[in-house]
């Protein structure tokens, strides 16, 4: 029987949403222990981590599929919750290397789960996504809503996971799974130190925009303006990442006192299409980005937007911080990363 639940093991704890949970978790005084292969991340976050807290993560460069490496860990610091953001992200790559994205996603879960289990460890929160509610539903897309009609490989491969981490909390009644499904995390931590490091042409919009505002790229691209919503071009919730970091110390509360898997859907509740946020960020930041609609993007859906009422009601959490807040802390990000790049 483990004393201490104030050490949790953050795979994947580099990254853009991982390393904001880790500032949270280091100021409300966690030992927080880092596993992170650095495949999309850079070994100086954890610098950043300490400079922003005032305190030091414990880092350890490895993979989360690698077995023994994650043994030495839980033998090292005494792990209470695992907190597995590690994996491969992006859509369009999930689609030209599936197999990729299987054995990564797959593996590491797989992995992190036995360790779990040889050394006791019974409390997980994972990084799922709204993308598995695929394209058949209606939004606001609520927990119980179908789910599984994903349309690319990296979708699947969340899915898969969650199955499979229901599966083995049926298996164990001490075992307590948590499955959050993100929205569409933006911004960046107020202290622009942290933020999203989108590698090439970024797929996503908000990195795009910032770029382009920033004049690296030259034109955005709106994907579409005949779509069924207001102003024709896609509605999505995005949620800053600081507050989807918040909801991560929610869910580990939860799991200190529950017991089984759990979904559940953590966004703002509130839809912006893709030319509110284009406007709200040319005038908080005083910036014009130019942009031209060209054909939807393949894939698309028109609307995507949670129901947040069951994580408001039972992990007692919801988002704070407004679409005006995620350009002015986007922007913020792109101008201090530019700064010290060049
Ligand atoms: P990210 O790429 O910034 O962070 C992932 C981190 O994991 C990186 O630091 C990377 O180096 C590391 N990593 C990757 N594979 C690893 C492995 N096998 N072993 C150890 N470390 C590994 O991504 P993010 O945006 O912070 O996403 C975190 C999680 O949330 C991912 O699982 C992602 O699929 C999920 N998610 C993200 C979004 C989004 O829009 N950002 C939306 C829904 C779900
Ligand atoms: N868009 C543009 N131009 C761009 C990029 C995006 O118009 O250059 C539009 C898209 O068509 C969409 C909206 O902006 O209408 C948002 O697109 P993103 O690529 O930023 O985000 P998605 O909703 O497509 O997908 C994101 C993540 C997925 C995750 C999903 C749900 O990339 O991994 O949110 O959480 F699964």
């Amino acid at each position: 029987m483990k004393m201490n639940n104030k050490t949790v093991l953050l795979t994947g704890g580099l990254g853009y949403i991982g390393s904001h949970t880790a500032v949270e978790f280091l100021k409300a005084g966690y030992e927080t222990v880092i596993a992170d292969n650095l495949s999309n991340s850079s070994a100086d976050i954890a610098d950043r981590l300490s400079e922003i807290t005032g305190k030091a993560p414990s880092v350890y460069v490895c993979d989360a599929a690698d077995r023994n490496a994650l043994k030495e860990i839980f033998g090292k610091h005494d792990i209470d919750t695992v907190i597995h953001f590690a994996g491969l992200k992006s859509v369009a790559e999930s689609v030209a290397e599936p197999v990729m994205y299987y054995r990564t996603n797959i593996d590491s879960m797989l992995t992190v789960l036995e360790v779990m289990k040889e050394c006791g460890v019974k409390k997980l929160v994972f990084s799922s996504s709204a993308t598995v509610y695929g394209s058949s539903g209606r939004t606001p897309f609520s927990e119980t809503d179908p789910a599984g009609d994903c349309s690319n490989p990296y979708g699947r491969t969340k899915y898969i996971i969650e199955e499979m981490l229901k599966d083995a909390a049926a298996a164990d009644p001490e075992f307590s799974a948590v499955i959050l499904r993100y929205f569409n995390p933006i911004g960046a931590h107020p202290s622009g130190l942290i933020g999203e490091l989108p590698r090439g042409v970024p797929n996503n919009l908000m990195p795009y925009i910032t770029q382009t505002a920033a004049g690296i790229r030259e034109r955005l691209k709106v994907f579409g303006d005949d779509y069924d919503t207001p102003d024709g071009t896609g509605i999505r919730d995005f949620i800053h990442v600081v507050d989807l970091a918040r909801g991560h110390m929610a869910a580990k509360d939860y799991a200190d006192s529950h017991k089984g898997a759990e979904v559940f859907n953590l966004g703002t509740g509130k839809g912006t299409s893709v030319l509110e946020l284009i406007r709200t960020f040319e005038e908080v930041n005083k910036v014009k980005i130019p942009y031209e609609v060209t054909e939807r993007r393949p894939g698309d859906i028109a609307a995507c937007y949670a129901d947040v009422s069951k994580a408001k009601n039972i992990l007692n959490w919801e988002s704070e911080y407004d679409i005006a807040d995620m350009c002015r802390d986007s922007w913020r990000w792109e101008l201090k990363r530019n700064e010290e790049f060049y």
